[in-house]
C-alpha cells in the first residue's frame, strides 16, 4: 500500500494538510454566509485557494445560512480564460453544473434561464455528472446580462443562498477592454440579493488596482482580505506532528530552520519539511535540512536563472540590495554606491516595473521580495565576482 505523504505542495492544502488560518476561516466564513461579498489578496502559494476551498468545504456540509436557507457554493478558476467570452462560458457552465446535482435540472435550469441563446449540452463519457455547456452567441441581445444573472435566477428559483468564488480573478484585469468588462459585471452583481461573491487572486497590485481604485468599477465592492503568512509558532507544531505521525522525528527548533529558511511562505515551508523528512533517517539532524535547502535551490536554480535573465543589470541590482535587507532609503549615497543603482530618479521606475512583474511588493515605503527561496538564491550570488 502506498504510505501517505506526510505533506502537500502544488496543490491546494485540504484535510490535515491543512493547518491554521483559525481567524482568517473565521472572518470569511462569516462574511460568506451573510452576504458580504470579499476580495482575497494575497502574493503568489500563500494559500488563497486552500482558504477557500477549506470554508466553503465547510459551508457546504453545514449548508444553511444563519437565517436556516440552504447555501450552495460555486467554485470557479478563471486562470485559463483569456476574454470575455471565456469568462462567460466558464462562469456559466460552473453555475450551472454547480448548483444542481442531476442532468435533467441542469438542462432545465439553462432552458429555462438561458434560452435567448440556445444552450447545447455535450455529455462525455459519464453523461451523469459531466457535460460541457455551448452556446450561441449574439452581442446584440442581453447574452451577458442573461449569464451574469444567472445564479441570482437560480438562487431565486430553488430558494437558496448562491455563494460564487472566483479564483485569479486579477486575470480579467488582461483582457482587452478590461474595465468596461468589469462595469458589465459590477452593474450586474451589485444588484442581486441572492448572491455573494468571493474574488480572489495574486498579484497584489493587479487585484487592488480592481478593488482599491476610486476610477474603477469595483471600488470598494466587498470585504477586503490580505492574507497573512502563517505564524512560525503555527508551522513549527504542525511540521513536529507530521514527522511524529510518520514515526520520524525533528526538534521544533529545527523546524523553525526550516520556517526561516523560506519566510514561512506556505508552499516552500510544505516543499522544503517534504524533502528534509524523505532524506532523514528516523531522526532529522541539521545537516539533512541544510542540503535539503540546497537541493530545493538547485531545483528552482533555472527559474530564477531565466528571471534574472530577463532583467535590467540595474533591476537585478535592485532586487540584490533588498534581498540583502535593505527595504527603504534606495536613495541613500551608501545604498547606491554599494549595489550602483545610479540615480534616484531611476529607482522609482526600478521598483514599478519589479512590482509589475510580481518580484516585489511594495507596502507604503517598504519593499520586499515575494518569493523567498529566490531572495535567498539571490542572496548567494555572487554577481560581481
Ligand atoms: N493553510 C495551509 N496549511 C498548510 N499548507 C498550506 C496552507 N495554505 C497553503 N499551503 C501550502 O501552500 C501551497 C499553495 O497553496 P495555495 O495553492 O492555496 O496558494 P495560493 O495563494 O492560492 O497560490 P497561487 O497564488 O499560486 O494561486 C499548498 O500546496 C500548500 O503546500
Ligand atoms: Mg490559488
Amino acid at each position: 500500500m502506498a504510505k501517505e505523504n506526510p505533506f502537500v505542495f502544488g496543490k491546494a492544502a485540504e484535510g490535515s494538510y491543512f493547518t491554521d488560518r483559525t481567524e482568517d476561516t473565521k472572518r470569511l466564513t462569516a462574511n460568506l454566509t451573510h452576504g458580504i461579498s470579499t476580495i482575497l489578496i494575497s502574493p503568489r502559494r500563500w494559500g488563497k485557494t486552500s482558504l477557500v476551498k477549506k470554508v466553503i468545504g465547510d459551508i457546504g456540509k453545514s449548508r444553511t445560512s444563519t437565517s436556516g436557507t440552504e447555501i450552495k457554493c460555486v467554485f470557479i478558476d478563471i486562470f485559463q480564460c483569456k476574454s470575455e467570452y471565456e469568462f462567460y462560458h466558464s462562469f456559466a457552465s460552473a453555475v450551472i453544473k454547480q448548483t444542481s446535482s442531476k442532468l435533467d435540472e441542469w438542462v432545465e435550469m439553462a432552458r429555462t434561464f438561458l434560452s435567448n441563446i440556445s444552450p447545447k449540452f455535450s455529455f462525455g463519457s459519464d453523461p451523469m455528472n459531466d457535460f460541457s455547456l455551448s452556446f450561441e452567441w449574439n452581442p446584440q441581445d442581453d447574452t451577458e446580462s442573461d449569464i451574469l444573472q444567472l445564479p441570482e435566477k437560480i438562487a431565486q428559483k430553488k430558494g437558496i443562498r448562491i455563494v460564487v468564488c472566483l479564483d485569479e480573478f486579477q486575470q480579467i484585469a488582461d483582457f482587452s477592454d478590461a474595465v468596461t468588462f468589469q462595469k458589465k459585471l459590477r452593474s450586474v452583481w451589485q444588484h442581486q440579493q441572492n448572491v455573494t461573491y468571493c474574488m480572489f487572486g495574486s498579484k497584489k497590485h493587479l487585484m487592488e488596482n480592481i478593488f482599491n481604485d476610486k476610477s474603477m468599477p469595483f471600488y470598494k465592492f466587498g470585504d477586503m482580505m490580505f492574507l497573512k503568512k502563517i505564524d512560525t509558532e503555527e508551522w513549527v507544531d504542525f511540521i513536529c506532528k507530521k514527522f511524529n505521525d510518520s514515526g520520524k522525528s525533528i526538534t521544533a527548533k529545527q523546524a523553525a530552520t526550516i520556517c526561516e529558511a523560506t519566510e514561512n511562505l506556505s508552499s516552500y515551508v510544505q516543499h522544503l519539511s517534504w524533502l528534509v523528512w524523505y532524506k532523514c533517517d528516523k531522526t532529522v539532524t541539521d545537516s539533512d535540512i541544510s542540503g535539503a535547502i540546497d537541493d530545493l535551490l538547485e531545483q528552482n536554480k533555472v527559474f530564477y536563472q531565466r528571471e534574472v535573465e530577463q532583467l535590467s543589470e540595474l533591476q537585478v541590482n535592485f532586487l540584490r540590495a533588498v534581498a540583502d535587507g535593505i527595504s527603504a532609503g534606495f536613495s541613500r549615497k551608501d545604498v547606491i554606491k554599494k549595489y550602483r543603482l545610479i540615480s534616484s530618479p531611476n529607482i522609482q521606475s526600478v521598483k514599478k516595473s519589479l512590482q509589475k512583474k510580481d518580484l516585489i511588493d511594495i507596502d507604503g515605503q517598504t519593499v520586499a521580495i515575494n518569493d523567498s527561496l529566490f531572495k535567498l538564491w539571490l542572496k548567494r550570488q555572487k554577481f560581481y565576482e
